[in-house]
């Protein structure tokens, strides 16, 4: 069948831009990749763990149907109460992936005479949510409050005000300054979100992300965690008040029409969080963050590194072309850092995207970024 014209031209768009995309199959070069930061994702301990639970649980393979009709089971009720204690919230809801919960929360909370404000840095899955809401969007700059405050004073105010953040940005592994934002929104009266993909499992005491550690529950409308990352498994909760759980459990469309997460995934979230009460991976994680930022400096690479304390550390060398070049010998040094190109990042601001984990050793820092500086 003939493909349509228009889409073989797209695609050969980013041929010539060097920035088209292509998938390749996951080998076991040293990872400086994933966002498996904790190592959760080959835990023996937890693999054991759910192996056994399933081994003595009645047989589920799937759980046949939406929430709402043949799929809800006591295992998501026990699983969304264990995690609204976790989170210090009142409640939680399952979602199948961290993009779901997203677009589930922001296309149906806010409604047409609603703003929204958004950080220009935030993922795709939540402009994307907020795309399929009927309320008016406004990107404000990267982690600038005075621009949000500028431009939430500057539109026509008719409904509710959200602003929506991430506690650490995917790309950039910077972080929303969320103090300021949760004073800001008892002055401007806004709900505040945010997206703790990047911080739960990896922040707070036993994991909870950054509103517990900072303690700023009280002041956060929402929030999402998702399990795909630091926690090594799959799927993501949305938290906050009853009223909020029981709109999405009505209005939130990728809650309603979709078949339920099955027990395996349940089971595997519920041992992982067990699993954060041990500190143990969290503390090596924050000694080999501050290792790599230290030979960052070593190797005078300061000036291509985005300055982030988290997990994530980019850096930006602006040409998809030198990018791909730079990832590939790094491969081929036995390395794997992924190249972030436009659209994901903006144009010019294209990058490799270092992730730390508590895994790596200080010989694999103090080489990739010798690598690196050889390279660059
Ligand atoms: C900030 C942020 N939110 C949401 C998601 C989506 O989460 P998931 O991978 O579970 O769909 C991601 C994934 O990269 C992310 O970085």
């Amino acid at each position: 069948m003939k493909f349509p014209s228009k889409l073989l031209d797209k695609l050969q768009e980013r041929q010539l831009s060097s920035s088209l995309r292509s998938l390749s199959a996951q080998t076991d070069l040293i990872d400086f990749s994933s966002n498996d930061y904790l190592g959760f994702s080959k835990s023996e301990q937890l693999f054991d763990l759910v192996m056994n639970k399933l081994k003595t649980s009645q047989a589920q393979n799937g759980s046949t149907g939406s929430r709402l009709l043949s799929g809800n089971f006591s295992f998501h009720e026990a699983l969304e109460s264990k995690l609204a204690e976790f989170f210090h919230t009142e409640g939680a809801l399952l979602f199948n992936s961290g993009y779901d919960a997203n677009i589930g929360l922001l296309a149906s909370v806010p409604q047409r005479e609603d703003r929204v404000f958004y950080d220009e840095f935030s993922h795709a899955s939540i402009r994307d949510g907020i795309r399929l809401s009927h309320a008016k969007a406004f990107g404000f700059r990267h982690n600038d409050l005075e621009d949000l405050q500028q431009k939430i004073t500057s539109t026509e105010r008719e409904g509710e005000i959200y602003v929506i953040v991430e506690a650490v940005y995917s790309m950039d592994g910077d972080m929303a300054p969320l103090k300021e934002l949760a004073h800001l929104s008892e002055i401007a009266g806004f709900k505040l979100i945010v997206d703790e993909a990047h911080s739960t499992g990896v922040y707070g005491e036993k994991g909870q992300g950054m509103i517990v550690e900072q303690e700023l529950e009280p002041y956060v409308f929402a929030r999402i965690h998702t399990f795909g990352k630091a926690l090594g498994c799959h799927g993501a909760a949305v938290t906050g008040d009853h009223s909020l759980i029981q709109y999405l459990v009505n209005f939130s469309r990728p809650f309603i029409y979709t078949t339920a997460m099955p027990l395996h995934t349940a089971v595997t979230i519920q041992f992982a969080i067990e699993m954060l009460s041990d500190t143990k991976e969290r503390k090596i994680l924050q000694h080999n963050i501050t290792y790599f930022k230290e030979m960052i400096a070593h190797f005078k690479l300061q000036d291509i590194f985005i300055n982030s304390a988290s997990p994530i550390q980019s850096a930006v060398i602006a040409s998809p072309s030198r990018v791909k070049e730079v990832t590939t010998k790094l491969k081929e040094q036995n390395f794997d850092a992924k190249p972030i190109l436009s659209p994901t990042v903006p144009l010019g601001q294209e990058r490799i995207r270092f992730c730390v984990h508590s895994y790596n050793t200080y010989d694999e820092i103090q080489e990739i970024l010798f690598l690196l500086s050889t390279f660059v």
